[in-house]
C-alpha cells in the first residue's frame, strides 16, 4: 500500500494510533466520566475486533507503527487478549501498549502476555485507599497494586503509572508516588488534568502544573535532571533522579503544550477517526469497515483526516471550546 507517510499540511508525520477498545468503565474517575447516568454507546455502534485489527493493518500500511489499546477502560471488554493477539500479529506494528485503570489487571494479564504485549501504562492518582474512592467514586485501591505487582513479576516492560495532576486534591500523593516508583522500577507521569471531564467540572485553576510538581519532587527528594536524548515527538518530558536512581514523566498539555510534535491519530470504540484529543469534528470510518468499502478507500479517508488536522488545541485561549465526548468515550 501507499508508501507515502501521513503527513499533515504542519509537516507533522502520523505513526501512532490510539485505539480505544470500548467507552465503558468499571470505576468513575471524576475528571473522566460523570458519577451517575453515564451514557454509554450501544454495543452494535463499537467496532469488532477483527474491524478494528482491519483498520490497524490499513494504519500501518500508511506508516503506523505504534498502537495503544485504551478505552474506557480496556479491560473490561471481553477477551482484550485475542485483540492483542490480533494486532500483535500485524506486520509493520514495532510497539504495541495498553494503557488501563489495573483493577483487572491481575486476572488477565497472564493472557495478555502470552498474546504479545509488554507495555503496560496503569492509571493511579493515589497511594491512599481512601483518596482512591474518593477520586474514582470505587473502592478498588488494592485491586489496582495487586494488578501492578502481577505485571511486574511476570516480567512487563516499561510499566509506568499515569496520575492525573488535579490542583488542592493530588498534591499529598505526589512525592509518595515518585517515590514508589524509585522503588520499584516505575516510571510515574504526571499529566495536567485536561479539560475533558464528563461533567464540565475543569478550569485553569484546577490545574496542579508541571513545574509545581518539579519544584515538590526537588525538594523533597532531590534534582531531578531532563533527559536530552528522548524521543522529541513523545508527549512526555522525562527527568532523570541525579542520583541515578529512576526518573519521572510530565505530560503538560496545559503548561507545555507539545501539539508541534504531535504523531497521533486515534480511533474511537464506535468507529469514528479523530486527528486530536481535543477535536470538534470526527470521521466515520464504522460504515467503511463495514460496507467493505475497498482498502484503498479507507486509507484516503485517514490521509484526508490528517491533512484536516489542525495545529493544535486552544486550551489556554478564551476562545477553547471543549469536545463534545468526554475522556472514557474518546480513549486517552
Ligand atoms: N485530564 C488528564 N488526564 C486524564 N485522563 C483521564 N481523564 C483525564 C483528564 N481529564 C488520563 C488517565 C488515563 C489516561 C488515558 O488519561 O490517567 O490513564
Ligand atoms: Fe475509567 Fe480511565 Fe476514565 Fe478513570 S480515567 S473513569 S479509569 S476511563
Amino acid at each position: 500500500m501507499g508508501a507515502t507517510p501521513l503527513v499533515d499540511t504542519f509537516g507533522r508525520v502520523h505513526d501512532n494510533l490510539r485505539v480505544s477498545v470500548t467507552d465503558r468503565c468499571n470505576i468513575r474517575c471524576f475528571y473522566c466520566m460523570p458519577g451517575e447516568e453515564v451514557r454509554y454507546a450501544p454495543h452494535g455502534e463499537i467496532l469488532s475486533f477483527e474491524e478494528m485489527a482491519q483498520f490497524v493493518r490499513i494504519a500501518t500500511g500508511l506508516g503506523v507503527t505504534k498502537v495503544r489499546i485504551t478505552g474506557g477502560e480496556p479491560l473490561v471488554r471481553k477477551d482484550l487478549e485475542v485483540f492483542v493477539r490480533l494486532v500483535a500479529a500485524i506486520p509493520g506494528i514495532r510497539d504495541l501498549a495498553l494503557t488501563t485503570n489495573g483493577v483487572l489487571l491481575a486476572e488477565q494479564a497472564g493472557a495478555l502476555y502470552e498474546a504479545g504485549l509488554r507495555r503496560v501504562n496503569i492509571h493511579l492518582d493515589t497511594l491512599s485507599r481512601e483518596r482512591f474512592l474518593r477520586i474514582t467514586r470505587r473502592d478498588n485501591f488494592h485491586r489496582v497494586m495487586k494488578g501492578i505487582e502481577t505485571v511486574q513479576r511476570l516480567g512487563f516492560g516499561p510499566i509506568k503509572i499515569n496520575t492525573v495532576a488535579v490542583k488542592n486534591l493530588v498534591e499529598p500523593d505526589i512525592v509518595p508516588l515518585a517515590r514508589f516508583g524509585r522503588e520499584q522500577g516505575i516510571e510515574i507521569r504526571y499529566i495536567e488534568f485536561m479539560p475533558l471531564d464528563a461533567q464540565g467540572l475543569w478550569d485553569r485553576s484546577k490545574v496542579l502544573l508541571a513545574d509545581d510538581i518539579l519544584t515538590m519532587l526537588e525538594s523533597e527528594i532531590g534534582p531531578l535532571d531532563p533527559v536530552d536524548n528522548a524521543d522529541p515527538r513523545a508527549s512526555a518530558t522525562e527527568y532523570r533522579f541525579r542520583d541515578g536512581k529512576g526518573g519521572v514523566g510530565f505530560i503538560a498539555p496545559v503548561s507545555r503544550p507539545f501539539c508541534l510534535n504531535c504523531n497521533r491519530i486515534r480511533l474511537t470504540a464506535d468507529g469514528k477517526l479523530r486527528y486530536c484529543l481535543f477535536a470538534l469534528e470526527e470521521t466515520d470510518v464504522k460504515g467503511l469497515l463495514r460496507s467493505g468499502a475497498p482498502e484503498e478507500e479507507i486509507a484516503a479517508v485517514v490521509r484526508e483526516v490528517v491533512r484536516q488536522k489542525w495545529l493544535g488545541h486552544e486550551i489556554n485561549s478564551t476562545q477553547f471550546v471543549a469536545p463534545p465526548r468526554p475522556m472514557h468515550s474518546i480513549g486517552g
